[in-house]
């Protein structure tokens, strides 16, 4: 366990951790991820946000036939992209595989958080801004507590049959799952485009650093 990781170090290491053991996590440690997840900030300070820990064997294969199911979508098009910003054609296609291995391994996951929102939190681009705070909150608090995590969001393709399994409310969405397990591989820096590449000056286009 690594609770006394800096920030900077948590953030820079906090892979999207895609492969992981099927071992049990304690409650405890799954509290204080969602502890960290209602610290952050949410439009009116509604904290509207709701959180589903699905541990029950069914329901998590019930979510993975969604989620593979979504997957097999979209796959074609995940490997027809050139690689991300800041990776390497290796890179992503050790990326592919690790989507592959979770998408299979779903419901492997010790747990499963799913993350909603009750509804008039803004709609739009407004719409997940009320929740995916608390969401990079709860990534980066596994991240400290050594836990591995992926922000998924890939069952919103199948989105009511999802809201069905889960019993949801009307009023209330899910905006990502993120299954929770002890990591499989180590936690390490990440690749990305340089802040040059992406940050302007004043205006679009003008030069910054
Ligand atoms: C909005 C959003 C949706 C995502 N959905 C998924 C998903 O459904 N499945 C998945 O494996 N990763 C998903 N990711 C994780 C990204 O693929 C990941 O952040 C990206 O590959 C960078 O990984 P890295 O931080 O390990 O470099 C999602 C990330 C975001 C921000």
């Amino acid at each position: 366990m690594d609770r006394k990781i800096g920030l900077f170090d948590a953030m820079r290491t906090m892979r999207a951790m895609r492969r992981l053991k099927p071992d049990p996590v304690p409650d405890e440690l799954i509290r204080e991820i969602i502890e960290a997840g209602t610290w952050a900030p949410s439009g009116g300070d509604t904290q509207h946000w709701r959180f589903i820990v699905v541990k029950d064997p069914e329901i998590k294969k019930q979510l993975q036939i969604r989620y593979k199911r979504a997957y097999e979508d979209l796959k074609e098009r995940f490997h027809a992209a050139p690689p991300p910003p800041g990776k390497s054609e290796l890179q992503k296609q050790r990326m592919l595989a690790a989507r592959d291995h979770l998408t299979e391994h779903f419901h492997e996951a010790p747990v499963l958080i799913v993350c909603c929102l009750v509804a008039d939190s803004g709609s739009g681009v407004a719409a997940g801004a009320s929740i995916y705070p608390a969401v990079q909150n709860m990534l980066l608090a596994a991240r400290a507590l050594g836990l591995g995590a992926t922000l998924t969001t890939r069952h919103l393709l199948y989105e009511p049959e999802v809201d069905e399994i889960l019993r949801l409310p009307d009023e209330a969405h899910t905006f990502a799952i993120i299954p929770v397990g002890y990591p499989l591989g180590n936690f390490g820096p990440l690749s990305r485009a340089p802040v040059e590449q992406v940050t302007f000056l004043d205006r679009w286009g003008e030069k910054y650093l």
